[in-house]
């Protein structure tokens, strides 16, 4: 019979399993150090490095994915230690005009990390972009949001259907949520239009999960999902929302990743130039994101502070 494997019948010989021995060892390394040599090489944070078979497709439709120990618990705590001083409660865009406003829908309280803010946060970001495929400018600041007892987010939609939010970088094309704390009884992450599987329904789920696909929220695990179907459309299967937690508190990181460029200055006819003294501090502070109508504006009604959001 022919031989299946290289060392059908038997143990691999002496040779090739030091050869094999010497490659696991040495491929690790090989690769730091390459990454170390080609250019960014101030970090003393390993490159990003993600491994494909630690992410799984959780639904199709919508397209969603879970990676399971995406962040180490040093990184997860990282992040919560960076937010929880700035806390505040979290808002939502109004759909028609964008303006940030507080409502019942969401009552979590969250924050805004500027991105590379410090070579952490950073190396999370190099490592969703690997994750993903998509390019790290696309990504808006992360947001880390706590939810206490009681605390949720009712099913919405991450892409846009006002043209403010809009104007810098295009919609949300896809959403990674890195889960930063175990929670013990509720707080799932649920989309209710999914395809359910048949595959029995996990009996620890809290009631508000029990349509749909729900993803139960363990440190360090993140899940990737598609706010667009792959033409550019948006996906109306990709409704999700974040159940009351019941038992416990959760904090969460939320990086949205746009269609085109968040970074790049996009160059428009006429002045670019802020209208108040302060514009540069509220950028700062993440109030283009947080309040784009007056911020940002649109084309017919500009905001007041373009320059310093850079969208001119
Ligand atoms: C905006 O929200 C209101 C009330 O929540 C709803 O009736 C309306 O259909 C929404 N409009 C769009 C464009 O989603
Ligand atoms: C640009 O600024 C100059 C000087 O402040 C002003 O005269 C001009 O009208 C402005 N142009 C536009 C398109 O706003
Ligand atoms: C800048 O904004 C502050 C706060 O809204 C306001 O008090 C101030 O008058 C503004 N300055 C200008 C030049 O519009």
């Amino acid at each position: 019979m022919a031989a299946s494997s290289p060392w059908a019948g038997g143990r691999p010989p002496a040779l090739a399993r030091l050869l094999l021995l010497l490659s696991l060892l040495t491929l690790p390394a090989g690769r730091s150090g390459a990454a170390r040599a080609g250019g960014k090489g101030s970090s003393v944070y390993p490159a990003a490095v993600v491994y494909p078979h630690h992410s799984r497709q959780i639904s199709w439709k919508p397209r969603v994915f879970l990676y399971q120990n995406f962040l180490s618990y040093d990184e997860a705590n990282h992040l919560i230690s960076l937010a929880r001083a700035e806390l505040k409660r979290s808002a939502v865009a109004d759909n028609m005009s964008g303006k940030s406003t507080l409502s019942e829908v969401r009552t979590s309280s969250g924050t805004f990390l500027r991105k590379g803010q410090d070579p952490i946060v950073e190396s999370i970001e190099d490592k969703i972009a690997a994750w993903t495929f998509l390019p790290k400018e696309n990504g808006e600041d992360i947001q880390v949001l706590r939810y206490k007892h009681g605390e949720k987010y009712e099913p919405h939609y991450d892409y846009f259907t006002d043209n403010v939010n809009t104007v810098r970088g295009g919609h949300r094309y896809a959403t990674v949520l890195l889960y930063l704390t175990d929670v013990e009884e509720g707080g799932e992450t649920v989309f209710p239009l999914a395809e359910e599987f048949d595959d029995g329904k996990d009996a620890t789920l809290s009631e508000c999960s029990q349509k749909g696909i729900a993803v139960k929220p363990r440190r360090g695990d993140a899940l990737l999902f598609f706010n667009l179907s792959p033409d550019g459309t948006t996906d109306s299967m990709s409704l999700h929302a974040g159940c009351p937690v019941i038992k416990g508190e959760k904090w969460s990181a939320t990086k949205w990743i746009r269609v085109a460029s968040f970074d790049k200055v996009h160059h428009t006819r006429g002045n670019c130039t802020d209208e108040n003294e302060s514009c540069a501090k509220w950028a700062a502070l993440g109030e283009c994101i947080k309040n784009p109508e007056y911020m940002v504006g649109t084309a017919t009604l500009p905001g007041y502070c373009r320059r310093s959001c850079n969208v001119c």
